[in-house]
């Protein structure tokens, strides 16, 4: 083969390999408790990426009227979105589950964001760990593209034994 095109093949291999690498990611984040901005936390340790922590607009709910707004799949003015994620490759959208569905806060996230996400990576933590079915279909309500799911439980998280290689 000519050594010309054999170098061009390695090059672009290469150069490939580094644009996989240098994936810019944009971490968004809720969290009531702690836990999710624990993991949070880690995931940015991890990839050094850029962190956005939302909240509320205005005042934090109470657990059952938090628990009420999910189950009702309510949206909410929420702060701390200073970055649009149109310009990064990958959001990485991190939400505690609420009844069985995302935060209202995260959700918010996705209503308001959800045609400017390029790829979406969901994390979430919940006291069971368990994947609830409507959590598909809570995505898919803002954002249609490339998704990748995953609930982790909140004591894994809490002990730091998350494996996030994955990611
Ligand atoms: C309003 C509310 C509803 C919750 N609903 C569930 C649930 O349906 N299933 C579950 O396993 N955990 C549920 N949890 C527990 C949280 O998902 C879990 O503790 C999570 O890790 C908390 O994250 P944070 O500390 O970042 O807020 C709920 C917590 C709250 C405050």
């Amino acid at each position: 083969m000519d050594i010309g095109l054999l170098s061009q093949i390695c090059f672009e291999f290469y150069a490939f390999g580094n644009t996989t690498i240098n994936m810019a990611n944009l971490l968004v984040f809720y969290s009531r408790t702690g836990t999710t901005k624990k993991l949070a936390q880690q995931i940015s340790a991890q990839l050094g990426c850029e962190v956005n922590e939302i909240m509320y607009e205005g005042k934090k709910p109470s657990f059952p009227a938090a628990a009420f707004q999910a189950t009702r799949k309510s949206t909410t003015q929420i702060k701390g979105d200073e970055q649009c994620p149109s310009n990064f490759d990958r959001l990485i959208l991190l939400s505690p589950i609420w009844a069985g569905k995302l935060s209202t806060p995260a959700r918010s996230y996705l209503e308001k964001y959800g045609k400017r996400i390029n790829d979406l990576a969901l994390i979430a933590t919940s006291k069971s760990g368990e994947q609830p079915g409507s959590i598909e279909s809570d995505i898919k309500m803002f954002y249609d593209g490339p998704t990748t799911a995953r609930v982790f439980k909140s004591d894994t998280v809490n002990s730091g034994n998350i494996d996030l290689s994955w990611l």
